[in-house]
């Protein structure tokens, strides 16, 4: 297991560039399954979730090559219906094979993925939907048993905006007979990307970036030909670092346009921003000012940089407050961040924080993909030496992060233990 020795502080200068969106390109590794032959994705980040995904693909039977971010998906022999735990477990987004599988060979066995370090997070909405689509569902022995003869178009109404569940639905309804209509659609950018790949493949599909998506079921879906929108959160991560360290880096081959709620945020907390086609220059103030932000689903601000910004917040002027809507118990970085001195106070889903002028670096633990990046942003604005343990959480996510980050001046040394 691989460890982070970081020394702080070090402002962040220079250029660094972003890579394909993680939250795109695994439905997109999914989608794949809804078609015969070989789909093209470009610029795939090299990242540990895409390798859990490539081999959830291989046990199905598909074969994949992978080349300098293009990755090739060859589904012609895919013919396997059974998501196992030892891979579910591992990855929560591989339940994403479940509506392709369905939809291809009528059956799919899929672990369930149980909860995780910020909760239970469920999966009934996924399991509605393809109910509605004509499924018949069991859960039984820790799997998800889902069987029809064809799925068919229905109404799916969410009573709640779900990333997976809408990604979910619209890959299962593509290959349904007839209309579907999903109502309180997730408009995240990462599903208008699915949505634009599997138009590109012959899917009908209107409503795109609204909360109304209607999908005309088709016999066939195309392969995939498609390129992977930038990864917005990689992207904020950086400009939250270039925030906390004082620093001035331009981000580059990311899309200011997704990242409009976390620039709104910085820039309150005293950031200058300028904002060019694929590019943005992200400017940190001697000392962030308190600011009060609460999660939201897009366009409101991110859940996966809520880690990041309260790292950055811990040494800003003044009282910041954190709500956190999306998932209630995500802050399993507050007690790694306590370690730094940093004043951070816990009331059910709100976080406290209250600006401290420096922070000192200490032995912390990474717990998840967020947390961790929250962690480095501490670490390198603080005073000493820091080491963060488990990192392997953060290249789920994040690639090679430690070369981007020294790149912009940074100190991470990577160690094998
Ligand atoms: C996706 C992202 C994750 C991000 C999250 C919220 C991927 C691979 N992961 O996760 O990084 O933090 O969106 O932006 O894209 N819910 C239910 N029942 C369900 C499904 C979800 O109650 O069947 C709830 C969840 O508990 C949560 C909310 O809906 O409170 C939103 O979760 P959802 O958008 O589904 O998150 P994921 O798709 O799992």
């Amino acid at each position: 297991m691989d460890k982070f020795v970081i020394d702080g502080p070090t402002p962040l200068h220079g250029s660094v560039s972003v890579h394909g969106a993680k939250n795109a390109v695994l439905p997109l590794m999914a989608a794949a399954l809804l078609a015969r032959g070989k789909s093209v994705i470009e610029n795939v980040p090299d990242l540990r979730d895409v390798g859990t995904m490539v081999k959830m693909l291989d046990l199905l039977g598909a074969v994949t090559t992978s080349n300098e971010g293009v990755l090739t998906i060859d589904t012609t022999h895919a013919d396997g219906i059974e998501a196992p735990y030892e891979l579910v477990r591992t990855m929560r987004a591989s339940i994403y094979v479940l509506a392709p599988t369905l939809a291809v060979h009528g059956r799919a066995r899929v672990s369930m993925p149980g909860g995780c370090a910020w909760g239970p997070r469920p999966i009934d909405l996924h399991l509605m939907a393809m109910e509605k689509l004509g499924a018949k569902v069991e859960l039984s022995h820790g799997y998800i048993e889902a069987s029809c003869d064809r799925l068919r178009g229905g109404e799916v109404n969410f009573p709640i905006s779900s990333v997976g569940a809408t990604a979910q639905t619209i890959m299962a309804a593509s290959l349904a007979d007839g209309t579907s209509v999903i109502r309180n659609a997730a408009l995240e950018p990462e599903i208008t990307d699915l949505i634009d790949a599997l138009i590109e493949c012959g899917v009908e599909i209107e409503g795109r970036d609204t909360s109304r998506v209607v999908v005309h079921g088709t016999t066939s879906v195309k392969p995939l030909r498609h390129r992977v929108i930038p990864d917005r959160i990689e992207a904020e991560t950086f400009a939250a670092a270039a925030a906390v360290t004082g620093g001035d880096i331009t981000i580059t081959d990311c899309d200011p346009s997704h990242m409009g709620a976390v620039f709104a945020v910085l820039e309150r907390a005293g950031c200058t921003i300028e904002v060019g086609p694929n590019r943005a220059r992200v400017r940190g103030p001697k000392r962030m000012h308190a600011t009060d932000i609460v999660t939201r689903e897009y366009p409101g601000f991110p859940t996966d940089m809520q880690a990041q910004i309260i790292a950055a917040l811990c040494t800003a002027n003044g009282v910041s407050t954190v709500k956190e809507t999306i998932y209630p118990d995500r802050f399993t970085h507050v007690p790694e961040l306590r370690r730094f001195g940093a004043d951070i106070r816990l009331d059910g889903n709100l976080a406290v924080i209250r600006g401290v002028p420096t922070l000192g670096g200490a032995p912390v633990m990474a717990t998840d993909i967020r947390a961790s990046s929250g962690l480095i942003l501490a670490a390198m604005a603080a005073q000493g030496r820091t080491e963060i343990l488990r990192v392997y959480h953060i290249d789920r996510g994040y690639q090679r992060i430690e070369s981007k980050l020294n790149a912009l001046g940074a100190r991470i040394e990577r160690v094998s233990q």
